[in-house]
């Protein structure tokens, strides 16, 4: 079993990841603290991985002897909203839940962040909130690092908090049940720490059989490919929590991927896929001005439709520029764009909005 710590201001999460700790879950969510165990628990899934773990946590959950209760909210990127937020507020209000009760995140990145956000708000926040991440995606990006929120009809993830999780318990047998597109989804961040920091990781996920029924060594490949990228997520989040610089770089592909994710309602592009435009148009904008090496762009657009993944804009440039706007990355008049010199080498460089207009004419070449 791996066990990290990310040191958060506020406070510290555990990550441990190990196969089949599911099953664990409750020796692990045991909550060590006299002054304020939790008197109930709060499970928040979607009702995707209803059907599929919710029965098995709970099962387990029950040896904690503790009143627990489930809140299932609709599958999809369209419902991470305020309203889906605002129910759950019923639901622990209904249930008279108390500052020091625990919630606990079982999902894909969109229920944790939607979780994760309710905990964090909550009569100013609840004391316990644990992460059981099931996509790859939440496995290597979202459920570590604290920040969790919800969109708006503006853009994604206009609102939100800081909340560190106490424990992300991440189980890679979880992800035998995932459909391929999504955990082809979760393979764009995976590139994403390739691109900005760790390059061997893109050779790494490039040898390992996908496939469902793999050999244990690719599985175990895939376990090595989730630590490697919760490390560099780790060592950024512990360097700038609040993204005040150098945690830009993980919103690398990010800026026009959020466009064209809009642009798609959240329901024509995944999140991934949208990330995986956004990285090859800026690695597109970084070699046009020379900042990238050349070469790159190639490569990166090879990489990703190997995992079946998109690299070109869905829409005309004008209106993808128009859908990047609203984004909250907008700063000023100025937005910190996330480029790479070369693979493992990233940039964050505040362009004017008027230039990065410019700079995109190249994406409709
Ligand atoms: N907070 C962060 O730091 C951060 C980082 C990256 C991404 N995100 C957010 O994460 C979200 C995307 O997350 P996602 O790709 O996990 O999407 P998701 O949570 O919507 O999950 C994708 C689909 O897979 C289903 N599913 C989940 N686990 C399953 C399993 N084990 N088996 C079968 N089906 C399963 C879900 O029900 C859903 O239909 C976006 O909203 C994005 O903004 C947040
Ligand atoms: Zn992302």
């Amino acid at each position: 079993m791996k066990v990290l710590k990310l040191a958060g201001k506020q406070n510290t999460s555990k990550i441990m990841i190990e196969k089949g700790i599911l099953r664990e879950a409750a020796e692990f969510c045991r909550t060590k603290s006299t002054v304020a165990a939790p008197s109930k628990i709060c499970v928040i899934t979607d009702s995707n991985v209803a059907g599929l773990y919710l029965k098995e946590l709970e099962k387990r959950l029950s040896d904690l002897n503790i009143p627990l209760f489930h809140h299932i909210v609709s599958a999809g990127e369209e419902h991470k909203n305020l309203e889906t937020v605002s129910r759950i507020y019923d639901a622990l209000s209904e249930h008279n839940f108390g500052r020091d009760d625990m919630i606990i995140a079982l999902g894909g990145g969109v229920t944790g962040d939607i979780a994760g956000f309710a905990a964090a708000t909550y009569l100013r926040g609840i004391r316990h909130l644990i992460q059981i991440p099931t996509t790859l995606l939440a496995q290597v990006d979202s459920s570590v690092g604290g920040k969790t929120g919800v969109d708006l009809p503006q853009g994604k993830n206009l609102v939100g908090a800081f909340r560190q999780p106490d424990l992300v318990l991440i189980d890679p047998e979880l992800l035998d049940t995932l459909p391929e597109n999504v955990y082809r989804s979760g393979m764009a961040e995976v590139i994403k720490y390739g691109c900005i920091s760790d390059p061997e990781l893109l050779e790494l996920a490039f040898k390992t059989d996908h496939k469902k029924h793999a050999k244990e060594e690719d599985k175990d490949r895939i376990m090595e490919l989730i630590e490697r990228c919760v490390r560099i997520k780790i060592k950024v989040v512990e360097a700038d929590e609040t993204e005040e610089g150098l945690r830009r770089i993980l919103n690398f592909g990010h800026t026009i991927g959020h466009g064209v994710e809009k642009l798609g309602n959240f329901t024509k592009l995944s999140h991934g896929e949208a990330v995986a435009i956004g990285m090859a148009a800026a690695v597109k904008i970084g070699e046009s001005i020379g900042i990238t090496r050349d070469g790159c762009y190639e490569k990166l657009v090879s990489i990703l439709q190997s995992f079946s993944l998109p690299s070109g804009l869905t829409d005309p440039v004008d209106k993808v520029y128009g859908a990047m706007l609203s984004d909250k990355k907008k700063q000023g008049d100025g937005i910190h764009f996330v480029l790479i010199e070369e693979f493992g080498k990233a940039q964050v460089k505040k362009i004017p909005v008027a230039e990065l207009k410019n700079m995109m004419k190249v994406l409709g070449d």
